[in-house]
Formats: structure tokens, C-alpha cells, sequence
């Protein structure tokens, strides 16, 4: 964030606003106590469905419901005071009908106060988009790597080299035109993602995309080195938390077998100090 605080949370039209300047900056978060840490850096905060692999231990996004976005939507709420807070709708949650997406995309901001929704994908999700946004949802889209599409995309790889960069730039021109007020692109070559940025008039929030876009974006956990199942290449560990917690574990529970925990400033005398 810039020099001057802001006090109250932006909103996807001044998001919208931050092309082309200083760098929007963007985590994940899941629960209060991590939003909190993050509300005074970050311009918004992304309820990320990422919650399903790195807080629930499932083997993709795809089994993440409404009701698990919800819930961590809420914990993140209360949380926030000056970021905004984009929720992801989960996979199965829009893809039907732009009348689906509404209905769930209203109770995912109704029951969260979330100010935006995020869905995956590019031109085949136009229509939805424009949907949302004229019937008062502001809408980020997610171009590139869509993790919800994994079992068709046929894993984690690099979209959008060669000829199947011309389909990507189709994409974000796609959900620029629907309305979206600013594009997550995930996992594009840096050059596809600079003529991107340099292409479409919404901010391109990059995650393994390049340096040039309008913003970006790391799921939290990835980036403190608490989820360390696996390390995308574009993850930047800023810290090993996930190392220093177990060590700590690993320290009580030494100091517990060998009764030095608790000493003698953790247990309590039988008369309050002070009472004779
Ligand atoms: O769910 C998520 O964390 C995301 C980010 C990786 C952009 O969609």
C-alpha cells in the first residue's frame, strides 16, 4: 500500500482505477487472525477456493463447497478493515446458467459482505460475467491456469504458449468486454502476460505471470511456508513457518515428557499474590 493509509475499503471501480500505477498487492486469506495481518498492506483480499487444498487437505479445488466459502468468507470479514474482500465461487457454483451464478454469487456477498466475486474462466464465461455486473455484481475474473479445470486442462501447466496465446488474449479481451473490473492471470508465459496487460483496459493481477502486470497475487499460506505439500515455481517463500511451527511441536512435546513444561511462571500458587 502507499504512503497515505487509506481508512475505508476500495471498491472494484477503484481497482479498476489502479491500471497502469503503482502495484496492486494481493494475498489469500482464509481465517480472521491472518486477514488481519494482511488488511494494512494489501489493496484487497481474495477468499480464495485454495482453501480447500491448503486448510482442508483436499487433493484439488473441485470438492470446495458454498458453504466451506461462506464460512471462511465470514472469518475473513471480520478480519478486514480497510482491504477489500473478493470471494471465489466455487467450482459448480456458476458454470450452469448466468441465472446460477447470480443466485450464488448474491449469497456469497449477501451472507460474507464480500464487495466482488471471482469466477475461472475467459470468453466461454463472457455471458455470465455480463450477467452479474449489470444486475449489481462487480465480477474478477481468473484467465490462464484455472485450477477448477484441472481435469480438462490435464494438470498444473504453463497455459498459453504458442499458438494458445492468441485464445488466452481472446480470453482477457473476452471478460474485459463482459465487465470485469480487473483478470487473474495464472500461470502464462511473462511476455503473454505483459502484451496482455499492455492490451486490456481492467487490471491483470499476475500469479506465474510477469512482473509487468497491474498487480499481484500469492496464496498466503504458499508464501509464509505454511502449505508445503508442494512449491509451485512461482511461489516466493518469505518465510518457513511451517518448518519453525514443527520444530516448536517438536520442542513441547520434548518438554513436556520431560516435565520441564510447565515451569513454575505457568501454573498458579494456591493463594492469589498479595492475600497473605
Ligand atoms: O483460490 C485461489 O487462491 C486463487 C488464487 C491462486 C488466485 O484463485
Amino acid at each position: 500500500m502507499s504512503a497515505t493509509a487509506r481508512k475505508t475499503a476500495p471498491l472494484p471501480d477503484d481497482i479498476r482505477a489502479r491500471k497502469g500505477g503503482e502495484p496492486l498487492v494481493s494475498l489469500t486469506a482464509y481465517t480472521t487472525p491472518m486477514a488481519q495481518m494482511m488488511d494494512e498492506h494489501c489493496d484487497f483480499v481474495l477468499v480464495g477456493d485454495s482453501v480447500g487444498m491448503v486448510l482442508h487437505g483436499l487433493p484439488s479445488t473441485l470438492g470446495v463447497t458454498m458453504e466451506m466459502m461462506i464460512m471462511h468468507g465470514q472469518a475473513v470479514a471480520r478480519g478486514l478493515r480497510q482491504a477489500m474482500m473478493v470471494i471465489d465461487m466455487p467450482f459448480g457454483s456458476y458454470e450452469e446458467s448466468p441465472q446460477q451464478a447470480f443466485r450464488n454469487a448474491a449469497r456469497l456477498m449477501a451472507e460474507t459482505g464480500a464487495g466482488a466475486v471471482k469466477l475461472e474462466g475467459g470468453t466461454h464465461m463472457a455471458e455470465t460475467i455480463a450477467f452479474l455486473v449489470a444486475r449489481g455484481i462487480p465480477v474478477m475474473a481468473h484467465v490462464g491456469l484455472t485450477p477448477q479445470s484441472i481435469n480438462t486442462l490435464g494438470g498444473y501447466k504453463v497455459q498459453g504458449r504458442d499458438d494458445a496465446g492468441a485464445a488466452l488474449m481472446a480470453d482477457a479481451q473476452a471478460v474485459t468486454e463482459a465487465g470485469a473490473f480487473a483478470v487473474v492471470l495464472e500461470k502464462v508465459p511473462a511476455n503473454l502476460a505483459d502484451q496482455i496487460t499492455a492490451e486490456v483496459d481492467i487490471p491483470t493481477i499476475g500469479i506465474g505471470a510477469s512482473a509487468g502486470c497491474d498487480g499481484q497475487i500469492l496464496v498466503v499460506d504458499d508464501m509464509l511456508g505454511l502449505f508445503t505439500a508442494f512449491k509451485a515455481k512461482f511461489v516466493k517463500r518469505y518465510a518457513e513457518l511451517g518448518k519453525e511451527g514443527e520444530a516448536s511441536i517438536a520442542r513441547y512435546a520434548r518438554e513436556v515428557r520431560t516435565r520441564s513444561f510447565p515451569g513454575p511462571e505457568h501454573i498458579f500458587a494456591d493463594q492469589a499474590p498479595g492475600k497473605g
